[in-house]
C-alpha cells in the first residue's frame, strides 16, 4: 500500500519550486528531497567556506580587469531545456541529457546542470545595452564580464565526492573583435596578471603546450572566423586570469598556515592545462593542479563558440571572448580539507561552529567524531533496463544524508534461469550520531520495496 501509495503521488500532476507550479509529465524525475534542497544557496550563505571561495575567486577576477565584472549570484534553478541544453549546441543524443542524468521538471523544464545555461540570457543581456554599441563606452574596448554563481543538480553515483546538489561559478569576458584598442587593453591585462603572478606566486608552475591549432578540421582547432592571433590571445588572456584565481586560492590557505607556524613553507603549487571539448567552447582546454601528491581536475574552459553568440542576437562575427566554469564545492573541501561532501550541508554545530564569522578565510577544518558505517548488500534479479543511478536515486530519497556511498559491486548473467542478477552494496552513516541497526533495517526495506514496485525487481536472498 505505502508503494502504491508512493506512486501515486509521483502521478501527481503538479510539482511546486520557489512558488512556482510547474505541470509534471512522463520525463518528471526530481524527488521530494531534492526539491528540499532549492533555495538552500550555500554559495550566498556567509558561513559556508563556498562563500568564501566565491568571494576569493570574484576578487581575483576583479583585481586584474579594467571593469569589474558583473556578478550573478541569484539565478532559479528551473531553467529550460533550451537554455541548458540545445542553445549551447549539445547534440540531441548526449549522455548529458538523459533521464539518468538529469532531474526533470517536466518535457521542457529542468534542474540546471550546469551554470552555463545561463551564458546565452547574459550575452542577450549585452547585446541589449546601449553601453556595447557605443563605440565611447568602455565595454566595448575593456570587454564585458560575467560571474556567475549557483546550485546545479546533477543524478550521480553517491560516495564522498558526489552530492546530487553543488555549486559552479560560471565566468565569461567578451570583447569586439577588430579594434586595435581592445588588443591593447587586453595585453595590458595580461601584463598585470603576470606581474601578480610574479610577486604572490614565484614558486608556480604551470604546465602548458602554449599552442593553438589552425587545422580548423580538428576538433580543438581555432574557429574558422578568427585569425590564429586572436585566438591565441583570447586563451591567453583566460588562462592567465584562471591560473591568478585558483593561486589566489591556494595563496590564502598557505598564508594561514603560515600565520600559525613560522617555520611553514609554502609547497611547490604545480599546475597543468590539458585538451578539452565542450559543444559551446572552441578549442577547449581543463586545469589540473597537482595538490597533496595528486593532479585534481579544477574547472573546463574554452574560447566561446560563435553559434552561443549567434543564438543570443548578437553580431556573432563581431565577438570574441571566453568562458569558464568551476565547481566549488571541491575546492572547498580540497583547501579547508573536509573529507565529506555531506558536511557542507551539516547543520552540526560541531561543523558550522568553525565557520561563522569567518568569512574570507582559508583554514584546515578539525574533523569530529564520525561515527560506524553499516552496509547492506542488495542482490536481485532484473526483470526491466535499469540504471545504476536509478537505484542511487532511490537509496538518495530514502535515505537522504544518512547514505554514505552507494555501488554496483556485482553483475552476472544466469543462464539457467536466463536473468541478470546485480548486488549493490548501500554504506550506512549519520554523521551526527550512532544510528541503530532497526533503523537501517527500515530504511533498506524501503529501498528494496521501491525497487520491487518500480523497476519489478526479484529480491535474492
Ligand atoms: N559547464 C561545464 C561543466 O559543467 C564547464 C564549462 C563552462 C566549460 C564554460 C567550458 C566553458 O563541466
Amino acid at each position: 500500500m505505502n508503494n502504491l501509495l508512493k506512486t501515486l503521488n509521483k502521478a501527481s500532476s503538479h510539482l511546486t519550486i520557489l512558488n512556482k507550479k510547474y505541470p509534471t509529465s512522463g520525463k518528471t524525475n526530481v524527488t521530494p528531497n531534492i526539491i528540499n534542497h532549492v533555495g538552500l544557496n550555500l554559495h550566498n550563505n556567509k558561513n559556508s567556506p563556498i562563500y568564501t571561495i566565491r568571494e576569493l575567486i570574484e576578487n581575483s577576477f576583479d583585481s586584474a580587469s579594467y571593469r569589474k565584472f558583473d556578478k550573478y549570484n541569484t539565478f532559479e534553478p528551473v531553467v529550460t531545456v533550451k537554455k541548458n541544453f540545445d542553445d549551447l549546441g549539445f547534440p540531441a543524443d548526449h549522455v548529458g541529457r538523459s533521464k539518468s542524468d538529469t532531474y526533470y521538471v517536466n518535457n521542457t523544464h529542468l534542474l540546471r546542470t550546469h551554470t552555463s545555461a545561463h551564458e546565452v540570457e547574459c550575452f542577450e543581456a549585452l547585446s541589449n545595452c546601449n553601453d556595447h554599441q557605443d563605440p565611447t563606452k568602455s565595454s566595448l574596448v575593456n570587454g564585458h564580464g560575467y560571474l556567475i554563481s549557483a546550485d546545479v543538480y546533477r543524478r550521480d553515483e553517491i560516495d564522498k565526492t558526489h552530492y546530487p546538489v553543488f555549486h559552479q561559478m560560471e565566468g565569461t569576458k567578451t570583447w569586439t573583435r577588430m579594434n586595435p584598442e581592445t588588443q591593447k587593453v587586453m595585453l595590458e591585462e595580461i601584463e598585470t596578471m603576470d606581474g601578480l603572478m610574479k610577486k604572490n606566486f614565484p614558486s608556480l608552475t604551470v604546465e602548458d603546450k602554449d599552442y593553438v591549432r589552425d587545422d580548423d578540421k580538428h576538433e580543438n582547432s581555432k574557429q574558422e572566423y578568427m585569425t590564429k592571433e586572436e585566438t591565441s590571445l583570447v586563451v591567453k588572456h583566460m588562462k592567465k586570469s584562471l591560473e591568478l584565481a585558483v593561486a589566489t586560492l591556494l595563496k590564502h590557505r598557505y598564508d594561514h598556515d603560515a600565520l600559525k607556524d613560522k617555520s611553514f613553507k609554502n609547497p611547490e603549487i604545480k599546475m597543468r592545462w590539458i585538451e578539452a571539448y565542450f559543444p559551446w567552447t572552441k578549442p577547449s582546454f581543463e586545469l589540473e593542479i597537482y595538490y597533496n601528491n595528486e593532479w585534481l581536475e579544477v574547472l573546463g574552459c574554452g574560447v566561446t563558440r560563435n553559434s552561443v553568440f549567434k543564438n543570443a542576437g548578437m553580431e556573432s562575427e563581431n565577438q570574441i571572448g571566453w568562458a569558464f566554469g568551476i565547481g566549488l564545492d571541491r575546492l572547498a573541501m580540497l583547501l579547508y580539507n573536509i573529507k565529506d561532501i555531506r558536511l557542507l550541508w551539516s547543520k552540526d554545530k560541531r561543523f558550522t561552529s568553525q565557520f561563522e564569522g569567518r568569512t574570507g578565510e582559508i583554514f584546515e577544518f578539525k574533523p569530529f567524531s564520525t561515527y560506524a558505517i553499516t552496509t547492506r548488500d542488495v542482490s536481485f534479479y532484473k526483470t526491466k533496463e535499469m540504471n545504476p543511478n536509478d537505484v542511487m536515486e532511490i537509496v538518495r530519497d530514502e535515505a537522504n544524508t544518512w547514505c554514505y556511498s552507494c555501488e554496483l559491486i556485482d553483475e552476472f548473467h544466469n543462464k539457467k534461469v536466463d536473468k541478470t542478477s546485480n548486488t549493490y552494496r548501500i554504506s550506512y552513516q549519520n554523521l551526527e550520531r550512532n544510528i541503530t541497526n532497526e533503523e537501517i533495517n527500515a530504511i533498506n526495506d524501503k529501498v528494496v520495496d521501491r525497487l520491487v514496485a518500480e523497476f519489478e525487481i526479484e529480491p535474492r536472498l
